[in-house]
């Protein structure tokens, strides 16, 4: 920003072959200009637009257009008679989704399976734009980005080498489905746990504003440089890919913390906007995929569970408008970037898209959630579970547990947890052996896929009767409230 304050000019992230938020939202402009001066914003392309003058204030000027339907190209100038015009070019109106979390939204279109394919399809999609927000951290709110690391841009199999493989995934399928222009903002950095890029709000709300634990320095350091200077932007929505940092770290508090997040990005972006991104945008997100082969840490299945606050599906009452890749069947035990970074992003965005289509435009009969019980009924031999939909199961030994108690009391990581084996199944329900329960004991608690890496490649037992949606996984205790899918015989 440094000599620049008197000079018109757009905020950081405007700029050419951008997309804008499409009708029937309005999308915010806003930039820098001499003190006092009038500024006129215009827009001219398939149709013209001439917004009323607005007065630069400390160094600011913002303006709200009127809505503009889908399609380009458009300029749009800034002019005032105190300072040259600014004009930029080829901008196109669609939809906006932000891309935001850790390394895997991080992870480059360069380093996915099939990568040079994909590269090159580039040019096929001028009307998908991508933007890159720079790494930098902050300790107060900012206005504006510090750094931009890649402006707008049509996307070219150099440009997009190093872009989100996710997000652009993401933003292309969604293109194949509208058929109109989306524009993909990149803001992540890999390693980073959910406090970060949480507003200090947000963190008192869960009671970790003021923890004394390191890294507490980092708490809203990536909200405050990297998120909040574009609350002033109109969006439709927003991916997350994160969650893995908070494996080992403030784990039990993920519950509270992520759907919080998601809460307060949705007011700040409504306020920023001036109403104009929904107060209850979408947000869709994906479930962890998986790190280590064989271990029993549960780290991340509570993270998993975490990320649906605790119900093992989303949408739910808690996070309304929110979707869900599940991914923990989509390993990679020979990613050369880790086995925590699976190179099939693929069917991750592909599960994204269906759970948008279906929660974020609304459309009916597109298929988002993979099975989930609705009713259990355990006798001391066997437990039966039925599910809300078609199923196709490959038998497991092993994939389905069950906890085994003399009381009648909800079980936890340490009580006893032993294989409940598929033994017969129909297409809409399972029946498991619980002859591994040692009488007295009964079954209390029944969980499914609870480990880290709990299948091969697209092989745990339950998915849609397409096989395209995996059973998300759960835990569910028959002692508790929330257990009335449990049905006693
Ligand atoms: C992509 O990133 C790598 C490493 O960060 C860098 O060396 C390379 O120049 C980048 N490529 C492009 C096209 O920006
Ligand atoms: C969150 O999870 C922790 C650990 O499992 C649990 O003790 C707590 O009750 C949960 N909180 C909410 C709000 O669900
Ligand atoms: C962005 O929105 C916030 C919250 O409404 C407001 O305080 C701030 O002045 C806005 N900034 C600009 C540059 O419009
Ligand atoms: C990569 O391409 C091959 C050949 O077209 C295909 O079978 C495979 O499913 C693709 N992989 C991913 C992850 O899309
Ligand atoms: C449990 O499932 C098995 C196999 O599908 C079936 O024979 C049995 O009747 C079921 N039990 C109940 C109580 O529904
Ligand atoms: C499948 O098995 C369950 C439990 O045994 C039973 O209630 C249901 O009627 C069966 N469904 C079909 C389609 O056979």
């Amino acid at each position: 920003n440094l000599n620049l304050s008197g000079t018109l000019r757009f905020a950081s992230y405007y700029g050419d072959h951008m997309v804008l938020q499409k009708s029937p939202e309005r999308a915010v402009l806003w930039g820098y200009g001499p003190e006092g001066a009038q500024v006129s914003v215009s827009l001219v392309g398939p149709t013209k637009q001439q917004a009323s003058p607005v007065t630069v204030r400390k160094g600011i000027w913002r303006v709200s257009l009127d809505p503009v339907d889908a399609g380009g190209p458009y300029n749009v100038t800034a002019a005032s008679v105190q300072s040259s015009a600014v004009t930029l070019k080829d901008i196109l109106f669609g939809d906006v989704w932000l891309c935001g979390g850790q390394s895997n939204m991080y992870f480059k279109t360069s380093q996915i399976f099939n990568a040079s394919e994909e590269l090159a399809l580039a040019a096929k999609y001028p009307h998908v734009r991508t933007f890159m927000v720079a790494l930098k951290l902050s300790e107060a709110e900012l206005t504006d980005l510090i750094k931009v690391e890649r402006p707008w841009s049509v996307p070219t199999a150099r440009g997009l080498a190093n872009f989100s493989a996710v997000c652009w995934l993401f933003g292309r399928y969604m293109y194949e489905n509208l058929k109109y222009p989306i524009g993909l903002v990149e803001s992540c950095w890999g390693g980073t746990p959910v406090e970060a890029w949480s507003s200090s709000r947000a963190l008192q709300r869960c009671g970790l504003e003021s923890v004394t634990d390191s890294p507490q320095e980092e708490n809203s350091v990536l909200w405050n440089a990297m998120i909040h200077p574009l609350v002033n932007m109109t969006l439709k929505g927003a991916i997350w890919y994160q969650g893995e940092a908070n494996a080992d770290y403030h784990q039990d508090k993920y519950n509270c913390s992520f759907p919080a997040m998601i809460d307060d990005w949705r007011m700040a972006f409504h306020q920023g906007s001036g109403s104009q991104t929904a107060e209850d945008f979408p947000f869709g997100f994906v479930q962890l995929s998986t790190y280590k082969k064989g271990s029993v840490d549960d780290g991340f299945p509570n993270i998993r569970w975490h990320q649906t606050a605790d119900t093992g599906f989303v949408p739910n009452t808690r996070m309304r408008r929110t979707f869900m890749a599940v991914a923990m069947d989509l390993p990679d035990e020979t990613s050369p970037y880790h086995t925590i970074h699976p190179r099939d992003k693929q069917d991750v965005a592909y599960r994204l898209t269906l759970g948008a289509r279906a929660v974020a435009y609304n459309e009916k009969e597109v298929p988002f959630l993979g099975p989930f019980p609705n009713q259990i009924l355990s006798t001391q031999i066997y437990v039966n579970v039925t599910y809300d939909q078609e199923v196709s199961v490959t038998p497991s030994k092993d994939i389905f547990e069950i906890c085994c108690s003399a009381i009648r009391a909800p079980c936890g990581p340490k009580s006893l947890w032993v294989p409940a084996p598929i033994m017969q199944w129909n297409s809409t329900a399972v029946q498991l052996s619980a002859s591994m329960c040692p009488p007295p004991a009964d079954v209390a608690a029944l969980r499914y896929a609870w480990r880290d890496w709990p299948c091969d490649f697209k092989a745990c037992a339950i998915y849609s009767s397409s096989r395209i949606l995996p059973a998300p996984p759960f835990i569910i205790n028959r002692y508790s409230i929330k257990g009335k899918v449990w049905k006693s015989y």
